[in-house]
């Protein structure tokens, strides 16, 4: 992370089809924290927003048969070319089981973005053109399935988020964590008052004042608990090494551009506050006022959805903002 980091916000735009889900989380906690100090933006995007026809479906069957739906590529693309207009390029991320697996190397890596864009899948996962065409990467919070990916979204972005410059209260935090700096292991057992509870004391050297032998505690105690608990991480990192972190990154042509060019983080609303009435921007939203196509049109690529959509103050219904899941009063 570069030392401009502490100045300039992260965007995170989660496509999602559940974005009060999504939103509800985000509003809570580090994430709150985070966007209330300017350090992070959210922007939730219902990529049902961006469908063309009168049901506003944005899946189908699969070619070739099989059991359930799968998202179809077009409404996700017109919903990734109106994001990247608006802010530029971003990493893109989709959310998938058969992904590669997520972990802190890779939260470090994606630290080092300025916007990252989490693709949520529902039913039984994206069109494969969407993700060759878009080069997505996939990515995987687990060996198990969700029934979408809007939890795998939230992960990604809070462990992401609490590495950055001036979001955890105390920096070392994120360091002597879990596959922190100790090479990837486990961090120690750790104790608070009282200290002799249900019999059970407090180990006596954390107690000594003896800080050399406490630390030789917290590291022998770190070790025995990998070995226990993780012993595929015992004596190893937990994902490439910083050397090759630093290159391994894939690289996206225009997606770093300067930091002057990043939003005013001092413009942005406190968190839980909605900027408009229609937005399903979170707090911290990236949006940028006065680009609305003409009541009516659809969203081109790098255009504002149509009218109706969720995006700004509410304009006049249209068949594409119906609420099929009956969720869209609460804003
Ligand atoms: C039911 S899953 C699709 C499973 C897919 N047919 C497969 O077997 O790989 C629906 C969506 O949930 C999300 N999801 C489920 N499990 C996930 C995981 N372990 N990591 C990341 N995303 C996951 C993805 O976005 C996925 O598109």
């Amino acid at each position: 992370m570069g030392s401009t980091k502490a100045l300039i916000v992260t965007l995170f735009a989660i496509l999602t089809l559940f974005p009060e889900a999504v939103e509800a989380y985000a509003s809570e906690g580090i994430l709150r924290v985070a966007q209330e100090k300017g350090k992070i933006g959210i922007e939730c995007i219902d990529f049902r927003d961006f469908t063309r026809d009168r049901h506003r479906s944005v899946d189908d069957r699969p070619f070739g048969g099989g059991p359930g739906m799968l998202l179809r590529p077009e409404p996700i693309a017109e919903a990734v070319a109106w994001l990247e207009a608006r802010h530029g390029a971003f990493r893109r991320i989709a959310l998938c089981p058969a992904g590669q697996p997520f972990h802190q190397r890779r939260a470090e890596e994606y630290a080092d973005e300025e916007r990252i864009l989490l693709l949520c899948g529902r039913y039984e996962g994206f069109d494969a053109r969407l993700l060759d065409e878009l080069a997505f990467e996939e990515l995987s919070i687990g060996d198990y399935v969700l029934a979408g990916g809007e939890l795998a979204a939230l992960a990604v972005t809070e462990a992401v988020a609490r590495l950055l410059p001036g979001v955890l209260g105390d920096e070392r935090s994120a360091a002597e964590d879990s596959f922190g700096a100790s090479g990837g292991e486990l961090d120690c057992p750790h104790y608070t008052r009282p200290r002799v509870w249900r019999g059970r004391e407090v180990p006596p050297v954390l107690l000594s004042g003896d800080h050399a032998a406490i630390e030789r505690w917290r590291r022998t105690t770190a070790r025995e608990r990998t070995l226990r608990n993780r012993p595929d991480l015992a004596g190893t990192d937990a994902g490439p090494t910083s050397a090759a972190r630093s290159t391994s990154a894939p690289t996206r042509p225009g997606s770093h551009p300067a930091a002057g060019s990043r939003p005013d983080p001092g413009s942005r609303p406190a968190a839980g506050s909605r900027p408009d009435a229609g937005s399903h921007s979170a707090a911290g939203s990236h949006s940028a006022a006065g680009s609305h196509p003409a009541a009516g049109s659809h969203p081109a690529a790098g255009s504002r959805p149509a009218a109706g959509s969720r995006f700004d103050a509410p304009p006049p219904p249209t068949p594409n903002t119906r609420d099929p899941h009956g969720t869209r009063g609460s804003h």
